[in-house]
């Protein structure tokens, strides 16, 4: 949703906070090229080590994103992951909590038991076709400048994702599609001094569709800040 900017701007950026979500479901429109340039424009505005900037955008819309998608779900029905960045092992204590109910929430949403593999193998494999997004933004960064340049990443996407709230776009990060990294590098020229991290799914929401039909939570401040004052 788009804010209302007359109001304060401390009440506009509440609004965005508090409605961005991941969209798991896309419908056919195709962002047009003005809008993805502001959004990336902003996006940009992100702050690095030195201003360094180090991530790269792969944008991929038409026939590229076609067969981006048909090749990385082949891969995922039949070739071992080849993950430029190692996913994370195991989550442990709050993590694992957290992590288990935004599962339990999209499984809930889409009637997915928890027991149903192929369901969940199904939810999963959507990741591989963005959800039906027209348009998918590959994330990578430069490999020499270490893991700080991952944090850059990082905090690249996040302003990605505000800035398409803002903007009215739906968007969801994906870690999942960078499991075959070297095929995405391949398909797009991406060079070897580059790190795939992931994408960013953008488009228009399908407000129905059921994966789209819950939220999830958030820690409360005091779980994750500790004052030191004296
Ligand atoms: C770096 C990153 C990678 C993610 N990868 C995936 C993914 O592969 N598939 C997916 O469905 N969601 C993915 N997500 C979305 C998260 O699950 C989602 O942001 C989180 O559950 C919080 O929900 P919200 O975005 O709706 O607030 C990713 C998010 C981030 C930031």
């Amino acid at each position: 949703m788009k804010p209302d900017t007359t109001r304060p701007r401390t009440e506009a950026w509440r609004d965005v906070v508090e409605q961005r979500h991941s969209c798991r479901a896309f419908t056919d429109e195709v962002l047009d090229d003005a809008l993805l340039t502001e959004l990336f424009a902003l996006a940009q505005r992100t702050p690095s080590w030195c201003n360094a900037q180090p991530w790269q955008v792969d944008l991929v819309t038409g026939p590229a994103r076609h067969r981006l998608a048909a090749a990385l779900e082949i891969a995922y029905d039949c070739r071992p992951p080849q993950w430029d960045i190692e996913p994370p092992v195991e989550y442990l204590g709050a993590h694992q909590v957290r992590r288990q109910a935004a599962g339990a929430g999209l499984y809930r949403a889409t009637g997915v038991n928890r027991y149903d593999m192929a369901g969940r193998v199904a939810q999963m494999r959507r990741n591989f076709e963005f959800f039906g997004a027209p348009q998918v933004a590959v994330i990578s960064v430069g490999s020499a400048l270490g893991e700080y340049a991952l944090v850059d990443a990082g905090g690249f996407m996040a302003s990605v994702l505000w800035s398409a709230e803002f903007l009215g776009v739906a968007a969801i990060a994906q870690a999942a599609p960078a499991r075959h990294s070297d095929l995405i590098r391949g398909a797009l020229g991406i060079g070897d001094d580059h790190l795939v991290i992931g994408c960013i799914a953008l488009g228009r929401a399908d407000p129905d569709h059921q994966a789209n039909q819950f939220r999830t939570g958030r820690a409360a401040p005091d779980e994750v800040l500790r004052m030191h004052r004296t």
